[in-house]
């Protein structure tokens, strides 16, 4: 393993949670700050896709997208799967979803080493770029066993909502089980994104955050607060650092980038 390269799985299997947002914004700070970023995505809803204003990837038997790669049936270079969408000072580049996507979980079912795809897709590009962030999909199946298999961390997002503590309540057995069954070593928890955050806060709110402060070995790297500013530089394709310098969100997705070791 290259450990110049650090790839972060952003994962919760709960949707809504803002992943993809987290998983855009954090990888733009990282490329603002100078580090060359692949974005990879793995939902097959592609939102991430979209949030770039990329377009998906090409479709049919043998085409060079995600989902032929990792079924095995496009054994070319990854290179050709991925695209680049800006150079802030590092580079911001994408692996785009495809169409495809939706029959993923069907077909790796029925593969061999089928936890392990993703990470040898993304073996070659280990010493090229300095960070990986995969978005991952809301479900805990096997494209979720992939991105936990071919992490080094995992950057999970949360709602100070009652439902974000269960969800972790199955998410953290599932990354422990894949410690055991699927890796050499186990992953690094960096920690909670608390995303969505309404304000003012509510007394519910309050108290599911004293919570998930009290979690053991997962800190709160940060809170986003919900904002106009994220849905519209999604919407214009853009990173928030690059669509709202100076806005909060963009120091907080900044101090995001710092906590996966990533900062200016
Ligand atoms: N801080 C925020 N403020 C406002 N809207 C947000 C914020 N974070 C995410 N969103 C929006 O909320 C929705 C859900 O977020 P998303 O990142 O797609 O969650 P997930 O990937 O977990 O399903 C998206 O439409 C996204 O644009
Ligand atoms: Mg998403």
């Amino acid at each position: 393993m290259d450990a110049s390269t650090h790839i972060t799985a952003v994962t919760n299997q709960k949707g809504g949670v803002g992943k993809t947002a987290t998983a855009l914004n954090v990888a733009g700070a990282l490329a603002e700050a100078g580090h060359n970023v692949l974005l990879v995505d793995l939902d097959p809803q592609g939102h991430l896709t979209d949030g770039l204003s990329i377009e998906q990837g090409p479709t049919g038997e043998g085409a060079a997208n995600l989902y032929r790669a990792l079924i095995g049936e496009y054994t070319g270079s990854i290179a050709d799967l991925i695209t680049p969408h800006s150079v802030p000072a590092g580079r911001l580049d994408l692996v785009p979803n495809t169409i495809e996507m939706f029959m993923a979980v069907r077909e790796l079912d029925k593969q061999r080493v089928r936890e392990h795809r993703l990470a040898r897709l993304l073996a070659p590009v280990r010493g090229i770029y300095d960070h990986v962030l995969i978005d991952a999909p809301p479900s805990l199946d096997i494209l979720t066993d992939n991105a936990l298999a071919a992490a080094d961390g995992v950057l999970i997002p949360v709602q100070a909502e009652d439902s974000s503590l269960k969800a972790l309540r199955l998410l953290l057995p599932q990354i422990a089980s894949v410690d055991v069954d699927l890796r050499d070593k186990p992953l690094q928890l960096h920690g909670l994104v608390v995303s969505l955050l309404r304000r003012p806060t509510t007394k519910l709110a309050e108290s599911v955050l004293a919570e998930l402060e009290q979690l053991d070995g997962l800190p709160i790297l940060g809170t986003v607060p919900l904002s106009v500013v994220v849905t519209e530089a999604w919407r214009s394709g853009r990173t928030v650092v690059d669509y709202a310098p100076d806005s909060e969100h963009a120091e907080t997705y900044r101090a995001l980038a710092k906590a996966l070791g990533g900062g200016q």
